[in-house]
């Protein structure tokens, strides 16, 4: 009984590994609504959101629980005809933004436009007020089909994925003197108005939709009492095959990036703040 319940469980294994379909799930597993309840949708039972602003609200949505490690991805879908407004997901550590200390955060950050280019920022913050930020032109349009946006978080390197290709890594050079995400961290996304730094939004072009879907957690939950647990070799994303791009990811990376790069805080004039800057080949 017991080896055919093994031989069984095995054979449901395998057949799942192979079909490659992970089980759906659903949004209240992993996450809450945080902000603009009223603008934000459960939609499908519970497998796509859909946050809309207008100019009384954006909305957001963050996960239950804080976590030290992880892959962390996300399908989305960015609003059309969108200038002005930001459509986000990141990981963020609870401590204020605008403290400007102690705050890290990873982000990916859709700046909405009428139309091409569509722009993807991409940001570091490493317990400080971040401005490690890089900008790629998308090489599709984000506002008409879901893409899937990935952080790997480990204490080697983080790497941001689009669509599964590598487009930014950032290494961990601490024992370089450069500062380096540590600090636990929230699953956050949202949709806001970013006139401030995108020029202002036509509320005529709306209304403004972002949908996500795919609310599946693979990463470690913070627990105080042992932190270092963490940054066990044991989870998959710690182990040394994710310490740096294999040679396949690392051509697919070094393309995108002479492609569509358009923006690199180390080729700026605040190179010379950031240690890693030295360290970038
Ligand atoms: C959007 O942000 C800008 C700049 O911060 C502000 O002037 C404007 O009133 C905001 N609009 C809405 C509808 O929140």
């Amino acid at each position: 009984m017991d080896s055919f319940y093994l031989i069984f469980s095995a054979m449901f294994f395998l057949v799942c590994q192979i079909s490659g379909k992970s089980t759906i799930v659903p949004f209240n597993k992993n996450y809450y609504i945080a902000w603009g309840g009223d603008h934000v949708t459960i939609l499908d039972q519970g497998t796509q959101v859909q946050i809309r602003i207008d100019q009384r609200s954006g909305g957001g949505f963050t996960s239950k629980h804080a976590y030290g490690s992880g892959y962390f991805r996300m399908s989305l879908k960015t609003p059309k005809n969108s200038k002005g407004i930001t459509t986000s997901f990141y990981l963020s550590s609870p401590a204020l933004k605008n403290q400007g200390f102690n705050h890290d955060e990873l982000d990916f950050e859709f700046l909405g436009n009428n139309g091409p280019p569509y722009i993807l920022n991409t940001n570091v913050f490493a317990q400080d007020s971040g401005h490690r930020e890089q900008q790629f032109k998308l090489w599709f349009d984000p506002t008409s089909d879901f893409h899937e946006y990935e952080l790997l978080w480990n204490q080697i390197q983080i790497v941001f994925f689009v669509d599964k290709v590598p487009i930014r890594v950032f290494k961990n050079h601490k024992k370089n003197g450069a500062r380096y995400p540590t600090l636990p961290m929230d699953v956050k996304t949202s949709l806001w108005n970013g006139t401030s730094w995108l020029g202002p939004v036509d509320w005529n072009k709306g209304p403004f939709l972002a949908n996500y879907r795919g609310f599946e957690i693979n990463g470690c939950p913070y627990e105080k009492s042992n932190p270092n647990e963490c940054y066990s070799s044991n989870y998959e994303w710690n182990a040394p095959k994710n310490w740096k791009l294999d040679p396949t990811q690392e051509k697919v990376y070094q393309n995108v990036r002479n492609k569509y790069l358009i923006y690199d805080y180390c080729k700026s004039k605040l190179a010379n703040n950031f240690v890693e800057c030295q360290f970038v080949e």
